[in-house]
């Protein structure tokens, strides 16, 4: 059976999912939220090093703020964790399926006697398009956006995060960031396009997402006033739809295609193309393999002069003859020709939409 919580690890003890950061960074995983978060949560939210470069905890961070910000997560977390549960009863054999939140968010340290420590947090949400200053326009495609079944390519994420004043410095964030993009946005999400921002100044947050191949648009000012102080914006925009694919999420896709059962389709190349939210890269692969024409555009002059030839024998006596015999041999041919031109044979499949068809090859 498929679990489809892959590729969370459990804890044998509790039966928390979890993933684990790689080396050197093996002591910290990262988790859903748990009872009793709250207390630490207060801590870091009222620590300097901290809220100065974050928007929206309030200052100071009370009891009842962590309350209600723990049940929304927790909320959040439960019910993506449900869903694949129940999914891993619904689809034993797969496919995966995709959601649109991470239920494991909270970077916990875990010391030698097996006790933990939270040490952070990473989320994903849909992006709020701060950077789309007419509000009727940003609300419209706030939206839009909402709208979207998970897993769909199109949709804008958003990312935050912040780490323990204690541990910065040291690459965890970066680390947890890679792993959290490459293990579970892009291939259980789907997400093909995540935005960062982060407050001017904050060279920190500015490297870490630098490192993860995020690129900085610039600095954008919206206005915006955090704590009495204006507040500019470097926005990070990650789009691996347009970047060549990395091994891992080309490798996670392959398994996901080859954990579906064999079908019989009359019409593969219409299979691929309703397939194509579920395997991206490699429906565009198959419909270009599929739909290859006929080299007949190599072949154009040999037939031509074939068709010339014949013509010209067949109405030796009668040379007159040899245009007319032309001209119906060659018409159906200069037809044909003319419909693959104006792709009316093979129509372009995602012509009304913006797929990744042409990716180049991965590095
Ligand atoms: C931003 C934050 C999450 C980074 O986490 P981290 O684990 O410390 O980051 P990393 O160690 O992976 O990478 C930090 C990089 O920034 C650099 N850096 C960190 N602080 C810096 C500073 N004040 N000046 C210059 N460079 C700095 C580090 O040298 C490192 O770069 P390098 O690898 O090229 O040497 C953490 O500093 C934090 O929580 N800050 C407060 C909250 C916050 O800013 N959240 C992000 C909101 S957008």
């Amino acid at each position: 059976m498929l679990c489809q919580l892959h590729p969370l690890e459990i804890n044998p003890k509790t039966g928390e999912p979890f993933l684990r950061l790689g080396a050197p960074y093996q002591n910290i995983i990262l988790t859903p939220p748990r009872q009793g978060d709250q207390s630490v949560l207060i801590q870091h939210m009222n620590d300097p090093a901290i809220y100065r470069w974050l928007e929206r905890p309030p200052v100071p961070y009370l009891p009842e703020h962590a309350d209600t910000w723990f049940q929304i997560v927790k909320k959040e977390s439960d019910a993506t964790l449900e869903f694949l549960r129940k999914s891993t009863q619904d689809f034993p054999d797969g496919p995966l399926q995709f959601v649109d939140t991470c239920p494991v968010r909270y970077l916990r340290e875990v010391k030698e006697d097996g006790t933990d420590v939270i040490l952070g947090d990473v989320s994903f949400r849909r992006s709020p398009f701060e950077e789309i200053l007419d509000e009727v326009e940003r609300k419209q495609m706030q939206e839009d956006n909402a709208k979207k079944q998970a897993g769909d390519p199109t949709i804008q994420y958003a990312i935050g995060d912040w780490l323990a004043a204690s541990h910065h410095g040291r690459g965890i964030m970066t680390a947890a960031i890679g792993l959290l993009m490459a293990a579970w946005a892009i291939p259980r999400m789907g997400v093909r396009h995540v935005v960062a921002h982060t407050f001017a100044g904050n060279i920190g947050s500015n490297r870490v997402f630098e490192k993860n191949g995020f690129v900085n648009r610039g600095l954008f000012d919206n206005g915006k006033i955090a704590r009495g102080e204006r507040k500019s914006d470097n926005i990070f925009d990650n789009l691996p739809a347009l970047a060549a694919p990395k091994p891992t999420d080309l490798g996670s896709e392959l398994d996901r295609y080859l954990s579906t059962d064999v079908e019989r389709v009359t019409n593969p190349i219409g299979w691929w193309n309703e397939c194509r939210k579920l395997f991206p890269r490699l429906s565009c692969m198959a419909i270009d393999y599929l739909t290859i024409p006929e080299h007949l555009d190599a072949w154009a002059p040999t037939i031509f002069l074939l068709i010339l030839l014949v013509s010209a024998l067949a109405s030796y006596p009668y040379p007159d003859l040899t245009l007319v015999i032309l001209v119906i041999l060659t018409f159906p041919f200069a037809l044909y020709l003319s419909l693959q031109q104006s792709q009316y044979i093979w129509p372009d499949p995602f012509a009304d939409e913006a797929y990744p068809c042409s990716v180049s090859p991965p590095d």
